[in-house]
């Protein structure tokens, strides 16, 4: 196949062969010449319906036409100014419109950089050098988060990154998810010494995993009575779940917010916001340094402006939400019927397929690493042979799009009745 030539070569010239380690599943990974709306096209003339969808950012699903437009009347203007420009403030008061918690922010490449500033901004604030995090969560491939981390790391049996110094990571704590106690009993001893607990509040860096009822207004009451500030990274969940993320979905506020993916509409982007005197400490207007040659960037920021438009437009978290809701009940009901030892996991329009013992239900980083991820990767081959690629790993998230017609649901539905009791039977490879 030419794919897995393309991959011989491309192994020659780049780690793994691919520019991020996901990206590089067994046997091969298939290479891609284009896509629209849910389908993705390799170099073998093969067609997939998509549901990886580049790790979260193509809510619209794949070229959508209105953002597609933006972007050329904008390529017609220019593509890079290093000055400011109208459509950042348009950008930002989107941003705040949607996360009332938002007062300011910062513009930035990538969610990695969103996530690298907004603990650097706490800790000035607070004057103290310790974070917390959480088991399992993933915040991007920086020094100072590289502990415990899901996605790529775990999936590649890397959670605690070579060539990180010891004195890196010395300031960053750990506790499992949904679990308000170990974050009291951490802060408690602690709480002179951390600036802010950083949390996904939809673990999707490990299969999808949501918090339990009441567990993020947990750790809002015991951030606040400790003094320590919360920072939500919702460069998955923001505009996902809701417009204003899993803030609005779950009716929890967080000091600092990251954001990355769909604030884009498909083009690099991050960033990070919050209280007004947080940011203030931000260069040029404070102390703390943070910047970037391509931050703001115009071509990013219409493609994210317009994304946002059509977001709100045409309601588009109904209709994914439902559309998630559906599928995991469909999933659901055939594990039940085949009585499958699979577990499915996910919350709106994200879900999980977890290979979990007897197909218990997954809270937590140490459920998640118990998962079968052979398995796993069994299923995502035959998925992929039946025409549907699934994040090619146990560690990441699915994600519906607007793009998904019912029809597509549907034969996915069809594809997993045939194919999960067949891996669920299967003991070894
Ligand atoms: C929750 C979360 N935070 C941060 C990041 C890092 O974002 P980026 O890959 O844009 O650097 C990711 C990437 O998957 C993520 O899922």
């Amino acid at each position: 196949m030419k794919s897995e030539e393309l991959y011989e070569e491309a192994r020659k010239h780049m780690p793994g062969g691919v520019s991020s380690p996901v990206r590089a599943f067994k046997p091969f990974p298939f290479f891609t010449t284009h896509a629209k709306g849910s389908r993705i096209y390799d170099v073998d003339g093969r067609e997939f319906i998509d549901f990886c969808l580049a790790y979260g950012p193509l809510v619209l699903g794949h070229r959508n036409d209105e953002v597609l437009d933006a972007v050329k009347e904008q390529l017609e203007r220019g593509w890079l100014f290093g000055t400011p420009h109208n459509a950042e403030i348009e950008l930002a008061k989107a941003v705040k419109r949607c996360f009332p918690s938002i007062e300011m922010l910062r513009l930035v490449n990538t969610g990695s950089e969103a996530t690298m500033s907004a603990i650097r901004v706490a800790r000035a604030a607070k004057e103290r050098d310790k974070i917390v995090k959480i088991e399992g969560g993933f915040h991007g491939a920086h020094d100072g988060v590289l502990v415990k981390a899901g996605s790529g790391a775990t999936t590649f049996g890397i959670p605690d990154s070579k060539g990180i110094p010891a004195e890196m990571v010395k300031n960053t704590l750990q506790v499992p998810f949904n679990d308000a106690d170990a974050l009291s009993e951490v802060l408690e001893r602690q709480r002179e010494e951390v600036a802010a607990v950083i949390l996904e509040p939809v673990l999707g860096n490990i299969g999808v995993i949501p918090p339990e009822e009441g567990y993020l207004h947990e750790v809002r009451k015991i951030t606040a009575e400790n003094d320590v500030l919360l920072i939500f990274d919702e460069v998955i969940t923001g505009f996902r779940l809701a417009p204003g993320g899993a803030q609005e979905y779950y009716g929890v506020n967080a000091d600092i917010t990251t954001l990355g993916k769909i604030l884009g509409g498909g083009f690099p982007i991050g960033a990070f916001g919050g209280k007004r005197e947080i940011m203030e400490l931000v260069a040029p207007a404070g102390p703390v340094y943070q910047a970037g040659t391509f931050s703001g960037n115009p071509v990013s920021v219409v493609a994210g402006l317009k994304t946002l438009e059509i977001l709100l437009r045409e309601r588009v978290h109904e209709k994914i939400n439902r559309a998630g809701e559906m599928l995991r009940s469909s999933l659901r009901e055939i594990v039940e019927d085949a009585s499958l030892p699979v577990f499915v996991g996910g919350v709106g329009s994200m879900f999980q397929i977890f290979f979990s013992e007897g197909g218990k239900p997954v809270k937590n980083y140490a459920d998640a690493l118990k998962c079968d991820k052979d398995k796993y990767m069994r299923m995502h081959r035959e998925m992929l042979n039946a025409g549907i690629f699934l994040a090619p790993s146990q560690f990441e998230t699915n994600f519906v799009s607007a793009a998904h017609t019912d029809e597509d649901l549907k034969r996915t539905e069809e594809a997993f009745k045939e194919i999960l009791p067949k891996i669920a039977a299967e003991n070894e490879v």
